[in-house]
Parts: C-alpha cells; structure tokens; sequence
C-alpha cells in the first residue's frame, strides 16, 4: 500500500510547492498552493503541508518528489481538511487516499478535535467516491446551507469511546 511523507513547507521546498499543478480539468475544483499558503500565512488555525512518497521520511533533503499538498483547519472542534491536491503527474497511484489517511490520523491525535470533516465540489465525483470509502458521510451542518455548490462531509464513527473507571 502507498504510503505518505507529510512536511511543513520551508525555504527550501516552497518553489516545488508553488510549482505543483493539478490537471487543466480539475483547475476550477481546488485553489492553487499560492492562494493556500497567502491564506495560511494569515491565519494560524491552517496548517499546510507538502505531500511525498513516504521514502521521503528521514531526510532533510529527500530524493523523491514532492507530489502534492494538503491543508486543514482546527477551529471549534473540528479538524477541518480544506485542501487536498495531487499534481497532475502523480495522480492515481494511491497518493490522494494515502494523503487522507495520513492527515485522518494526525487529527485523530489532536485533543481539540472532536469532529473530522472535509468538502468537495458538487460536481467532483472522484472526491466524492474517495471521501465515501474512506467513511465519510453527508454532514448536516447550518452553513452547508449558504455554500450550495459544496457537499460538507463528516468522518462517521471515529472516536473511541471514554474509559470506564
Ligand atoms: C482527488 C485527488 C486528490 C485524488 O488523488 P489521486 O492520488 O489520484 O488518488 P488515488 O490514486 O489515491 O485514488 C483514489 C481513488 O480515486 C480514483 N481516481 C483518482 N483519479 C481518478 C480519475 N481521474 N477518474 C476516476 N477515478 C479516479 C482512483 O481510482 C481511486 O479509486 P479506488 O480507491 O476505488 O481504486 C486528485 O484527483 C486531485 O488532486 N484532484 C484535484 C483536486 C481535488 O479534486 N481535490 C479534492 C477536493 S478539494
């Protein structure tokens, strides 16, 4: 199974971050990596992170690629993933549900997150297939209403429940 390498973005490897593109007919379903750094720049609730193969793990200057980025929020208790891109070049070899599994699991590890979700276009059937295996399910939430060209997505089930003395 593919596995992921999640990484801050640095001085180092911010123009291969800028420079990932995702296919000409996806252009309208995701922001560009510019307009999500601008927006994590200002805002410390976002945390934006380069995607590599996981080869990429232990080294400072890795061998591999960068293959994609990602980006989620934590704000009122919920771990909001806001971002998942993989560049043209890279997609369909398992990196984009890699991506998800891995940031599922570094939100399952933050204490402040009590609900884990995510959104896609309407029209973004490969996102919508991805989220729904990965067991997310429509999320009924108020301002899902005034955003009606997205789908809100919550994870179904994931907290464990609480010890018993
Ligand atoms: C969505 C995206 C991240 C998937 O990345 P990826 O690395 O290609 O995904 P994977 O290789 O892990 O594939 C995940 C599933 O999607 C399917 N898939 C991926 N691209 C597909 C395509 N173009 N057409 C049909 N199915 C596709 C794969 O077959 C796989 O299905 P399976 O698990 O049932 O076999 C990528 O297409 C992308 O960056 N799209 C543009 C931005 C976007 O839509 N982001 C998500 C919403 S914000």
């Amino acid at each position: 199974m593919v596995k992921v390498h999640l990484r801050k973005i640095t001085k180092e490897n911010l123009l291969s971050c800028l420079s990932l593109q995702v296919c000409e007919e996806q252009k309208n379903l995701v922001a560009t990596t510019v307009q999500s750094l601008a927006q994590a720049y200002v805002d410390p609730n976002l945390f934006p992170l380069a995607v590599y193969d996981a080869a990429a793990c232990g080294y400072e200057q890795p061998s591999v690629p960068m293959v994609g980025f990602t980006m989620y929020e934590v704000v009122a208790g919920v771990g909001f993933i806001m971002r998942l891109m993989i560049d043209c070049k890279y997609q369909r070899l398992g990196y984009g549900r890699a991506t998800m599994l891995e940031v599922i699991r570094r939100l399952k590890l933050c204490p402040d997150v009590e609900v884990i979700a995510t959104s896609y276009r309407k029209e973004n059937q490969v996102a919508a297939k991805l989220y729904q295996s990965l067991g997310f399910k429509e999320w009924d939430i108020k301002y899902a209403i005034s955003h009606l060209t997205e789908v809100y997505v919550k994870l179904e089930e994931w907290k464990s429940e609480p010890l018993h003395s």
